[in-house]
C-alpha cells in the first residue's frame, strides 16, 4: 500500500488567495509527514493563467496520472471547495473512474468540502457565524459573499447557511455573487433598506481573497457589492480574508481529510 494525498482547490492566480492554499497545504504536510501531498486546481481558466506565467498547476486527472505512474495505490482526494457543488461532484466521478479503470488505484477516497452536507452544516455555520460576529462592532448588518453555483445540490447550502444565521442572529446574512439571483446583492440591498441598515460588515465566503473579492466584492467599479451598497447610502467595512485563512475553518477541512484517511486504512 502506497498512499498519497491530493488536495483539489478551485485555484487562484491571486497571490493572496494562493497564500490560503499554501497555508492549508502546509498544515496537511505537518499533520501527515509520511504521506506525499500534491496539489491540483479544478479550474481550467485558472490553470491556463498559471501556465502563461510559468507556474503551471496540474488538473486533478493530471495529478492522479502522475501518482499512478509513481506506483501509488491509495489516494485521498481532498476537496478544498466550500460547498458540494459542481467541482466536488466532478471529484466523485474522477474517484470512481480512477478506481474502476484498468491499472487504476486500489482505492480513492474523496474528502468532503467545507460544507459536507446538511447533517454537518451546523458545525460549519457556527464557525462562519462566529467569524462574522467577531468583527461586527457597531455595524448594523453582517453580509457574507458566497460564490453561488448553478448546481442544484450545491446551491441549497447558501440558503441553508443564511437561514441558520438568521435564526441565531437576524443581523447576519449570506448572499451569493452569481448564478442565484434571488440571493444576489439586489435582494440584500432591498432588505437592508427595509431594515434601515446604515453600516454593513462585508466578508467573503470564498476559499481565498482572490479575484472575486478584489473585483466583485470591493472593486472600484459601480457593480461591486461595496459600490452598490454605498450608492444606497450604506457604509461598508470589508474584510479581505478567505476561508483558508481561518484556523477554525481549516480545522474542519482537516477533519474531513482525516476521516478519508481513516477510511483508506479500513480496506
Ligand atoms: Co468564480
Amino acid at each position: 500500500m502506497k498512499t498519497a494525498i491530493l488536495l483539489a482547490a478551485f485555484g487562484s492566480r491571486h497571490q493572496k488567495a494562493r497564500e490560503s492554499i499554501d497555508r492549508i497545504t502546509q498544515r496537511v504536510c505537518q499533520e501527515y509527514p509520511d504521506i506525499p501531498v500534491r496539489l491540483a486546481y479544478t479550474s481550467k481558466i485558472i490553470r491556463g493563467h498559471m501556465e502563461k506565467v510559468g507556474e503551471a498547476v496540474d488538473s486533478v486527472p493530471e495529478a492522479l496520472d502522475k501518482l499512478l505512474s509513481e506506483g501509488v495505490t491509495h489516494v485521498v482526494l481532498q476537496s478544498l471547495h466550500l460547498v458540494p457543488g459542481k467541482e466536488f461532484h466532478e471529484l466523485l466521478n474522477l474517484a470512481n473512474d480512477y478506481m474502476l479503470k484498468d491499472n487504476g488505484f486500489n482505492r480513492v477516497e474523496v474528502g468532503f468540502p467545507l460544507v459536507a452536507g446538511e447533517v454537518s452544516l451546523k458545525k460549519v455555520a457556527d464557525a462562519v457565524l462566529s467569524i462574522g460576529l467577531e468583527g461586527r462592532g457597531d455595524h448594523d448588518a453582517v453580509l457574507f459573499m458566497g460564490h453561488g453555483t448553478r448546481q442544484l445540490d450545491g446551491s441549497v447550502y447558501y440558503e441553508a447557511l443564511h437561514r441558520f444565521f438568521q435564526e441565531k442572529d437576524p443581523t447576519v446574512h449570506m448572499g451569493v455573487m452569481e448564478h442565484q439571483e434571488e440571493a444576489g446583492i439586489e435582494t440584500f440591498i432591498q432588505r437592508f433598506k427595509e431594515l434601515n441598515v446604515k453600516k454593513a460588515y462585508l466578508l467573503p465566503f470564498l476559499f481565498g481573497a482572490g479575484w472575486h473579492v478584489v473585483k466583485d466584492m470591493v472593486g472600484d467599479h459601480e457593480n461591486s457589492w461595496q459600490s452598490r451598497l454605498e450608492a444606497e447610502g450604506i457604509e461598508c467595512e470589508a474584510v479581505l480574508k478567505g476561508a483558508g485563512e481561518y484556523d477554525r475553518l481549516v480545522n474542519i477541512w482537516l477533519a474531513h481529510l482525516n476521516d478519508a484517511i481513516r477510511r483508506l486504512s479500513r480496506c
